[in-house]
This record gives structure tokens, sequence and C-alpha cells, in this order.
């Protein structure tokens, strides 16, 4: 089977790597792939977000199996696009996407099927939420811009003045585009953090293995928020009565409600939760794989990944038995100076070759005069297996410190 994976970063070269394990796999196409994935695919230099281009390449191409790794495509409708002209792909339509592309919708069904979350008001007019504000004395407060913001939409707020800026530069200044229009103003909620990932059928749900993500770029979870700059497997704080529970009173009553709304899911469920002292509470839905959290997940996976998304696709989730390797793994992401501010970007890669016990995922490269070259913040992810997370993280370490570019960024405390 001819299979394409859509998206450039690192959760999609460690997708190409693990749908390339399979023997059902006889070429791999990436659109627009990276350095990383030109190894072990095709890359097709087409946009992820260029619908009606990808769908004439899957077409023209005999593509039996498309894969989209990121969210915009997905929420842009691209599987109802695929599969009115019989193509199949994996993953969920715009429908059910609205759980990652409208926060205010998902906090709506959160709330209509009494599932745990922190407590918000919507707002679609700057006046009214600043009039809310003008009356709230407690603080830090968190907003929201409802749509898509690349992960940057969320904003904790400390301070009314900050309050003031962030209502006025999300609804006024709008941003974020479109995705401003309306905002959520939430509780703040604290605890540990977890990010729960589940293959979902039409009948059945299976959770992956457990992560944990770290997703400031400073030391000590400190500074701007990033798309994750590491992440280990299992989280620490997992185990199968804190799995049976946000099973039990957060992922299935969600999808029973997705069901109940006309909008039946299927894909991949990335609920991120927050263990406070009154219970786990849901922060997010995200529609898709996570990055880096796939780099540590996939790496864990026996069973063939093909036979689990043809099997999503055709509801037979509940036949496949998914076998989990009881290894740790650790991802340590390197990333450009100035990251996830201006960064620049062409910047020579050594040190690659000299890597040995770690698959290194490429997520921020290209390869431009022959070389491989900067060409993203998160630039590599280097991804160990250990007995224990120690050994995971040294042997990550000790691999991330031989690969040098000018810049790169690195947290020394993943996994504290
Ligand atoms: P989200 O994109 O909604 O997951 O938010 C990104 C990050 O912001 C989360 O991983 C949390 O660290 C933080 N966050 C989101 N909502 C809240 C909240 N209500 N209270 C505290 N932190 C939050
Ligand atoms: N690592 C967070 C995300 O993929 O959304």
């Amino acid at each position: 089977m001819k299979i394409l994976v859509i998206g450039g970063g690192g959760r999609e070269h460690a997708l190409v790597w693990k749908l390339a394990q399979s023997a059902k796999a006889d070429q791999i196409y990436c659109a627009p792939g990276n350095a990383g994935t030109a190894e072990i695919a095709t890359n097709v230099p087409l946009s992820d977000n260029d619908i009606p281009a990808l769908l004439k390449f899957a077409s023209d191409n005999s593509i039996g199996l498309t894969v989209v790794g990121p969210e915009i495509p997905l929420v842009d409708g691209i599987v109802d696009v695929f599969k009115a002209s019989g193509l199949r792909i994996f993953g969920p339509d715009a429908r059910a996407s609205i759980l990652e592309g409208s926060k205010v919708f998902t906090k709506e069904l959160l709330a209509k099927y009494q599932i745990p979350t922190a407590d918000y008001h919507r707002f679609d007019d700057a006046e009214a939420a600043r009039k809310f504000l003008s009356t709230n004395t407690t603080y830090p407060i968190v907003i929201k811009a409802d749509g898509l913001a690349a992960g940057k939409g969320v904003l904790i707020i400390t301070t009314p003045e900050a309050a003031e800026i962030g209502i006025k530069e999300i609804m006024e200044d709008r941003v974020f585009g479109d995705a401003g229009s309306e905002i959520i103003i939430e509780e703040f909620l604290s605890g540990p953090e977890l990010s729960m990932l589940c293959f979902v059928d039409s009948h059945t749900v299976v959770p992956m293995v457990s992560a944990k993500d770290y997703k400031r770029i400073g030391e000590g979870e400190t500074g701007l928020n990033t798309g994750g700059m590491g992440a280990i497997s299992p989280n620490p704080l997992y185990d199968q009565e804190l799995e049976d529970h946000c099973l039990t009173m957060i992922i299935e009553p969600s999808l029973a409600g997705m069901r109940q709304e006309g909008r039946p899911f299927k894909g991949i469920l990335y609920c991120g939760i927050m263990l406070t002292e009154s219970g786990p509470k849901v922060l997010e839905y995200n529609v898709r794989f996570g990055d880096p959290e796939t780099q540590v997940i996939l790496p864990r996976l026996e069973t063939d990944l093909v036979d689990i998304f043809e099997a999503i696709i055709d509801d037979r989730l509940a036949e496949v038995a998914v076998k989990w390797d009881e290894q740790t793994a650790a991802t340590i992401v390197l990333a450009s100076g100035g990251y996830p501010e201006s960064y620049p970007k062409g910047l020579a890669i050594s040190g690659l070759e000299q890597v040995s016990g770690s698959t290194v995922f490429h997520a921020g490269t290209k390869i431009a005069n022959n070389s491989i070259v900067t060409s993203g913040g998160r630039v590599l992810t280097v991804t160990s297996m250990g007995a224990t997370v120690e050994a995971a993280l040294q042997l990550s370490y000790a691999n991330a410190e031989k690969i040098e570019f000018e810049g790169k960024t690195i947290r020394t405390d993943i996994g504290s």
C-alpha cells in the first residue's frame, strides 16, 4: 500500500518512521516532510493546508491510506473532502474536529455533559469581557481565544493591566485573526498535567500509554509556552486507577456527548488534563497526536500502526490487540536560539552521524545544498528507550550533546 503522511514536524517524522515498519507499507510519501522524513519516505512539496493539491496528489498516485498529522487541515475538513472522493483517510471529520477548532464549543459540551473542567464565561464582545473583568478580584485568571492559534491562544493573566492587553490583542487587534472573535475567560487551575491520548473508532476507545510534556521554554517550567520542549512516557503520576477514572469521568462521556450532538468522533483524541486537588479536569481537547508526545509514545508501540489506523477507519478497533513495550521513553527537543519568539533559519547542523543508541526525529530541518540545515523553532527531538526514565534521559542528553547548530537550546530538566 502507498501511504501519505501530511505534515512536516517531529510528530510526522515519528509517524512515518513507525508506519515504515509495517509490512503493508510499500511506499510512504510525506507532505511537506523535512530532512528526516526524506531519509525514509518521499517528500512531496505541498503545504499541509493545501487540501485541493493534497487531494489531487493522493488521487493521481493511488494513495491507499492518508494520515493527517496537524490540526488545521482536520478542522478545515480534509477528511470530508478525501472521503467524498472515495479515498481512505485517517482522522476526524470537520464536524468532530470542532473539539479542537473551537474552545467555546468544547467548554459548552463539557458543561452540558457534566464533565469536569475549569469554570468559565464566554464573550463575543470586548466591552462585555472588560465589564466582567472589572468585577474580578482573583488572579491568575485564564483568557483563551476560541479558535486555532498555533498553541499561543492561551494567556495566564496575573494583573488587571495584563487582562486589558490580552482582550485588546485577541478581540480588537485580532492577533490570532478570526480565532479571537470570541474568547473564554476561565478559572485558573493548578496541579500536574497529563497528556492522555486515545485511539477512537465509532464503538471503542483504546487509551495509549501516558506521556508528560514539558511545555515552557525555561528550566523548572518557567518562561513562555512552547509546543513542548521534551516528553517522557509513561507519566510517573499515571496508574490504572487514574486511567480508569479519566476514561469513565472524562473521555467516554465526552465521546458519548459528541455522538449525541451528531458529531461522532473517530481518530486520535488527545485530552490535556490537570490533576487538581478536586480531581482530574479537562484543559483542552486536541484531535490529533501531540508533538513531542508522539516521539515517546510511538517508539513504545509494538502493534502495526497501519493495522490500527485501518481498523479505526473500518470501525473494527475492538478486534485489534494494541500492545506496548514496558520500557520508558524520553525525548529531548533541540530548539533554535530565540524560540518560541523569533529565531534564525538556515543554520548548518552537524554531528547527526555521531548519534548512537537514540532515534533522532527531525522537526524543523530541511536539505539545502546537500546538507541539513535548521528551518523551524523546534529543530530535532532525540528519543531514547530505557529500563528507567533516568537511563532513557541520560542516553538522549548524551546524544543531544553530539549534535551542534548555532544557538542550540535545550532544557536540561526534562523528566523532573
Ligand atoms: P491549552 O492549549 O488549553 O492546553 O493550554 C495550554 C497550557 O495552558 C496548558 O497546558 C496549561 O499549562 C495552561 N492552561 C490552560 N488552561 C488553564 C487553566 N484553566 N488553568 C491553568 N493553566 C491552564
Ligand atoms: N505537545 C502539545 C501538543 O501537541 O499540543
